[in-house]
């Protein structure tokens, strides 16, 4: 069976994500191929798709987007699972809660996509990626720069993947 994994990505933190997710459900036994959603031709090559993108303001980068949509037109019907990078900061304050709250977009990527599920990661965020007036955020929100990426919930989640792909296969 073979698996897209895809996911829009500013700095590359989100890459890392995917190419994670990739490993596990490779590790599985699906034939995966990763790449970033300007680099995926036909889709009609794969059985299922994982699609994901870094959150800035509140979004989904405008890549992840368009594919989202070539999945729900091209793909119809095969499974989709979603996933988000964003939250930076110590999980237990609020600014961070609220970031991680689902992308504003997010309804309607789900139901372009016709994925069921959406998944929030907590992302990294390094000081040199962010120029100008943005960089007045590391004063006023001190704490939000490092990697808080968590690994071991990025792969259960592969894994989640995995034992549905398994369990449903593909016609
Ligand atoms: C200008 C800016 C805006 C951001 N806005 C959000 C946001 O609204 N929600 C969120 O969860 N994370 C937000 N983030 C954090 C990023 O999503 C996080 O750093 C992510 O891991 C970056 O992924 P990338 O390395 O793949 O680009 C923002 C980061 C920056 C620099």
């Amino acid at each position: 069976m073979k698996v897209l994994v895809s996911a829009a990505s500013r700095h590359g933190s989100t890459a890392e994500i995917a190419e994670a997710i990739g490993d596990t459900l490779r590790s599985r036994g699906f034939e995966v191929t990763v790449a970033p959603p300007d680099d995926v031709g036909a889709l009609s090559a794969f059985d299922a798709v994982v699609l994901g993108s870094a959150v800035y303001t509140g979004r989904w980068l405008e890549p992840a987007i368009g594919l989202a949509r070539r999945v729900g037109t091209d793909i119809a019907g095969r499974p989709v699972w979603l996933f988000s990078s964003g939250p930076v900061g110590d999980p237990s304050r609020k600014l961070v809660q609220q970031m991680g709250a689902d992308p504003v977009d997010m309804p309607a990527v789900l139901k372009a996509s016709g994925a069921t599920e959406h998944k929030m990661f907590p992302g990294k965020l390094d000081r040199h990626d962010v120029r100008g007036l943005q960089r007045a955020a590391f004063l006023f929100f001190p704490g939000i720069e490092g990697d808080f990426r968590d690994w071991q919930p990025i792969r259960e989640w592969a894994g989640s993947i995995a034992d549905q792909l398994q369990a449903a296969p593909v016609a």
